[in-house]
């Protein structure tokens, strides 16, 4: 089977590396892909956006299945187009990517079903959202509602930093449509535990936990950004914890999704905080998480072309996911200045250090590469995503702590502390 990948992050890489190890696959295409991809995949010059191009793309070369790793297309409704042409496609419609397009649509269902969430309020008007904060708690979370490249969420300590929070979204339109309309929450304190799932409209497997770092520097100071490192399985998700959101969290999603008639095929990332008074959803995303999947994807025993077209055909429920008992790190390698500015174009050295050390569980997934006159160099904020699997947590922490010295480029930045929190837990 021809395999079509559309991405071009760390996520995709990782992707493209589980799919090329399922024995029912002899080709892999990524749009657009990058350099680390083009090991395993042909790139393509298509844009993840280009719709109908790619649609026509996956005609002409009989691609027997499209894997959509970004959220943009899947909330464009990049599933319809494919679906309407008979073409094969793992990813939710247009109807229930929503669940990560809108983050007003995501609160107004976990409110009608009752599943645990921040308490909100949903405005469309500046002025009716300043007067509501003129009474509200602080510190205070305001939401975009519309997807903003992980940047639309602000936490504001103070009223005044919540009525600028207003004016940038809502006024200002910092980040453009998406602050058409804005969710004010509740802030949550806690700690937070991304868990991934496989969907098919019904039934839904949870796969093993993992936890992001989002903030730039180390002991979570700095700027948000995509995330600079992931570890996993995350030590705080308990079995208790576990039980909790299978009974008022995962299939609570699915059946409400299916009750709306947006039935949901494709993965649910749960963004959830674990607080004293139990689990919280933060949000849910509509695709695997960058740089969670790195972690999680190593782990999987099952191959990965079965589980998805499992879902595309709704037979989840033949499958039982399984997992390694151990655990993996991820620590991403940046280029100093990200998420603010910061320059391209450096040549990357070690690579092959690392790939030939696979075996031994030492992986580099590329985030932002390109070639350049028959070299690898940067080409993002995000470059790489040294990964490690070890017997437990502590292992591989300091086997992607090790491997990531091997790699190298004139202006690598990393945090020091990925999964440090599990030395203290
Ligand atoms: P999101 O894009 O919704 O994942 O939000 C980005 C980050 O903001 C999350 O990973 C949390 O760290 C933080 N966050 C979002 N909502 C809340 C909340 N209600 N309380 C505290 N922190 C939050
Ligand atoms: N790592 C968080 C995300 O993928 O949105």
């Amino acid at each position: 089977m021809k395999v079509l990948i559309i991405g071009s992050g760390g996520r995709e890489h990782t992707l493209a590396w589980k799919i090329s190890k399922s024995p029912k696959v002899d080709k892999i295409y990524c749009a657009p892909g990058n350099a680390g991809i083009a090991e395993y995949a042909e790139c393509v010059p298509i844009g993840a956006m280009e719709l109908e191009k790619l649609a026509d793309f996956a005609e002409e070369k009989k691609v027997g299945l499209t894997v959509i790793g970004m959220d943009d297309p899947l909330v464009a409704g990049i599933v319809d187009v494919f679906e309407a042409r008979g073409l094969r496609v793992f990813g939710p419609r247009k109807n229930a990517a929503i669940l990560e397009g809108s983050k007003a649509f995501s609160k107004d269902l976990m409110k009608k079903y009752r599943i645990p969430t921040a308490a909100y309020e949903t405005f469309e008007e500046a002025e009716k959202a300043l007067a509501y904060l003129e009474t509200a708690p602080m510190p205070v979370v305001l939401k975009a509602d519309g997807l903003a490249l992980g940047k639309g969420v602000l936490i504001c300590e103070t009223l005044s930093e919540a009525r600028e929070g207003v004016k940038s979204i809502m006024t200002d339109k910092k980040f453009g449509e998406a602050g058409n309309r804005m969710v004010v929450e509740e802030f949550l304190t806690g700690r937070e535990v991304s868990v991934l799932s496989f969907v098919d409209g019904d039934t839904i497997r949870i796969m093993t936990s993992a936890q992001d770092h989002k903030r730039a520097k180390d002991n979570d100071e700095g700027l948000n950004t995509g995330g600079m490192g992931t570890f996993s399985p995350s030590p705080f998700y308990t079995e208790e914890v576990d039980a909790f959101c299978r009974e008022h969290i995962y299939q609570a999603t699915v059946d409400a999704m299916k009750a709306e008639g947006r039935p949901f095929k494709g993965v649910i990332f749960f963004g959830l905080m674990l607080t004293e008074k139990g689990p919280r959803v933060l949000e849910y995303n509509a695709r695997f998480g960058d740089p969670e999947a790195q972690v999680v994807l190593p782990r999987m025993e099952n191959d990965m072309v079965d589980v998805m077209e499992a879902c595309i055909d709704g037979r989840l429920k033949d499958i039982e996911l399984k997992f390694e008992d151990n655990a993996a790190a991820c620590v991403v390698l940046a280029s100093d200045g990200y998420p603010l500015a910061y320059e391209k174009g450096k040549k990357i050295t070690g690579l092959d250090t690392v790939k030939a050390r696979e075996e031994d569980g030492y992986y580099v997934f590329h985030a932002g590469t390109r070639f350049e006159n028959g070299s690898i160099v940067t080409n993002g904020g995000r470059v790489l995503g040294v990964t490690a699997v070890g017997k437990n947590l502590r292992e591989a922490r300091a086997k992607a702590y090790e491997a990531a010295e091997w790699v190298n480029f004139s202006n690598k930045y990393m945090r020091r502390d990925i999964g440090k929190a599990i030395e203290e837990a």
